[in-house]
């Protein structure tokens, strides 16, 4: 309508004005996704959004996501101004993984290598050897196991189940999951495969195993969407955060997509999985953020810089291996 028409155009103009570059996950409204695109922004999964501040020569960078991707984006560029909607845009696995509990777990095991999700404070990546994505965790964790390397990690118990699985790891996890993906449950997922028998499963990695054990395909949000575009199937089963629908259909638009479904829920759920930290950006708070521009410090990312120094080693190490 015309109201949203004239958010997005005050936003085109308040980026270019500014030198700044959208930056948005694929879990945030679709309006946000397109508008990343149509100004020359990104949408991506979390490793290709850490890579891509540094390749970007905007002065300005706006995450639009959640609040460990801002400060992905600013612990690889200190020089470059990160803004978000808002900062109150958290994660349950960030917030399940305080610095200084997860410091002494740490210190109770000193000959483990310590590997971390992104999805965790500027702080416990400071305490990390290696930070790691859901889309480069496995060989990462394959190739310290093939060193001999015993593994400490956190904070996503079913990826480090399904990692240790699969790789065959010594791990100890820390015990912490993703509000959104806990929820999607085996048995309603087998009921809607039998309604669907064609149909290929998706699942993201920070789902229950026994919900992981029903895929066709493991991966990230970037490697599910390209399954749907790759895979010859016309129909897909699909466990994850909603907003990934938006791309998934933009790039295979003939193909039918079915929310995977969540506890309580039935078997013809459609859309069941919303991260409430990806819903708070909205096209309002992108404005106004960027209409405060330089005034403003409740959406600007700062990082301490003894934090940064050392938390840029273990991001660093994640994406020279990723290369
Ligand atoms: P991806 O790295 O797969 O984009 O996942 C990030 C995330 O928060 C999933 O819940
Ligand atoms: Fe965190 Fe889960 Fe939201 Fe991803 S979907 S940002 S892991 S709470």
């Amino acid at each position: 309508d015309a109201a949203k028409e004239s958010l997005k155009d005050r936003v085109k103009r308040l980026l270019a004005e500014q030198e700044a570059v959208l930056v948005a996950h694929y879990y945030v409204d679709g309006d946000l996704q397109a508008l990343a695109e149509e100004t020359g922004g990104l949408v991506a999964d979390s490793l290709e959004m850490a890579r891509f501040g540094a390749k970007s020569d905007a002065k300005t960078l706006v995450v639009c996501g959640v609040r460990f991707m801002g400060e992905t984006a600013k612990i690889l560029n200190p020089e470059k101004r990160v803004l978000m909607p808002t900062l109150a845009a958290t994660c349950s696995l960030d917030e399940g993984c305080p610095a200084e509990a997860f410091s002494a777990f740490c210190d109770a095991h000193p000959d483990h290598t310590v590997v971390v999700y992104a999805n965790t404070s500027a702080e416990v990546k400071a305490r990390s050897d290696w930070v790691v994505t859901s889309s480069i965790a496995l060989p990462i964790v394959q190739h310290l196991h093939a060193r001999g390397e015993k593994i400490l990690w956190a904070p996503d118990k079913h990826l480090g189940r399904y990692v240790q699985r699969m790789t065959g790891a010594e791990m100890r996890l820390w015990d912490s999951a993703c509000v959104v993906h806990e929820e999607f449950k085996g048995f309603a997922l087998e009921r809607v495969r039998r309604l669907h028998p064609d149909a290929a499963v998706l699942v993201h990695p920070e789902s229950p195993t026994e919900v992981i054990d029903q895929a066709d395909v493991v991966g990230s949000t970037t490697q599910l969407i390209k399954a749907v575009h790759d895979l010859p199937n016309r129909a897909f089963i699909v466990a994850t955060d909603e907003g990934i629908f938006w791309k998934m259909h933009q790039l295979a638009p003939d193909k039918q997509l079915i929310a995977a479904p969540t506890a309580g829920e039935g078997a013809t759920c459609e859309s069941c999985a919303h991260c409430p930290w990806m819903a708070m950006n909205a096209l309002q708070n992108l404005a106004a953020v960027l209409e405060r521009g330089d005034q403003d410090q409740d959406q600007e990312i700062r990082i301490e810089e003894s934090i940064r120094q050392r938390a840029v080693q273990p991001i660093q190490r994640m994406l020279d291996f990723a290369r």
